[in-house]
């Protein structure tokens, strides 16, 4: 009997989707990503991979690991790596996630750094959003600068750097638009002052106002690299991004936003993500807050 067809392409269909990945091709893939990206693949993850790389397989109509490892790590294999990376990265995002943090900014990070530094009024206040995902995160930030700080201080001027390692998750973000059901922990005032509705309420979908989407700068940047930026920022949000990485990456990683920081700004880690033996270079100011020291 002959295999049914798929959209991959009769009996390839087939071939793809009973792939099995061997130990040698995940260990080529895990070394690849954690000296690329950081990124830490145990083990444990292999069938995650598996998962996640047969998409790659199905989409290129290649029938075995072997040969896809071939190709990605291959001389031409530069376009499907980063395909590959973007399959990798997890990107779980929402709007206001862990809204304490957006509390403490604008209650105490902001005007701390307008009275100690003029932030915002002698010149912008810069905030960064590292591994910034599908864009849910910077243009929170926007709305909340909009709302609590630049309502009150009307000449309150700011800058968001938004910046992530995957590709395809920046097409996201720089589009802005999202599933009306995403939007749900945005307050119903923000809503109506900073989304706009498709004009089809049958999509279920809704845009980031342009007010708000030109707020916000997105650029592709890997933190595994020497970030380097004109001005010091004063906020850094790097958020259920170091989770990913082994113990002496996050040390270079924390020393990186040392040195990108201005002295007093805050740097924002993940809710699961403490900070332990740097006490010489942040102060905890509040759950997983911190201020850079001189
Ligand atoms: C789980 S998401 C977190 C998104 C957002 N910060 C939040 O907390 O909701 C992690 C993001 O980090 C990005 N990432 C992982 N490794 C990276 C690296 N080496 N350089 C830049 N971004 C990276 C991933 O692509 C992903 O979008």
């Amino acid at each position: 009997m002959s295999e049914p067809k798929t959209e991959a392409g009769g009996a390839l269909g087939g071939a793809w989707a009973q792939a099995r990945l061997s130990e040698r091709d995940f260990e080529r893939i895990a070394r690849f990503i954690q000296d690329y990206a950081g990124i830490r693949l145990p083990p444990a993850k292999h069938l995650m991979v598996e998962g996640r790389v047969r998409k790659r397989l199905r989409e290129l109509r290649i029938p075995a690991f072997e040969a896809y490892c071939d190709l990605v790590f291959g001389p031409d294999g530069a376009d499907e790596r980063l395909r590959l990376v973007d399959a990798l990265t997890t990107n779980k995002t929402d709007f206001f996630r862990e809204p304490d943090h957006f509390r403490f900014l604008a209650a105490r990070a902001v005007p701390d750094r307008i009275q100690a530094d003029g932030a915002g009024i002698r010149r912008p206040l810069t905030v960064w959003s590292a591994g910034c995902s599908t864009g849910e995160e910077p243009y929170t930030l926007v709305m909340v600068l909009l709302d609590a700080v630049v309502s009150r201080l009307p000449g309150f001027r700011f800058d968001v750097l938004a910046t992530d390692l995957s590709t395809r998750v920046l097409e996201v973000a720089r589009r802005a638009v999202y599933p009306e059901e995403r939007i749900g922990p945005v307050p119903p005032e923000m809503r109506r002052r900073h989304l706009l509705r498709s004009r089809d309420p049958s999509r279920g979908l809704v845009r980031m106002a342009p007010h708000v989407r030109r707020r916000v700068r997105f650029r592709r940047l890997n933190l595994m690299e020497d970030p380097r930026f004109r001005e010091p920022m004063d906020i850094v949000f790097c958020r259920n991004v170091m989770i990913y990485f082994e113990r002496p990456i996050q040390a270079a990683l924390l020393e990186k936003f040392w040195r990108v920081l201005a002295p007093g700004g805050y740097l924002f880690l993940g809710h699961s993500e403490t900070l332990t033996g740097e006490n010489d270079r942040f102060r905890p100011v509040a759950p997983t807050v911190y201020q850079r020291l001189p």
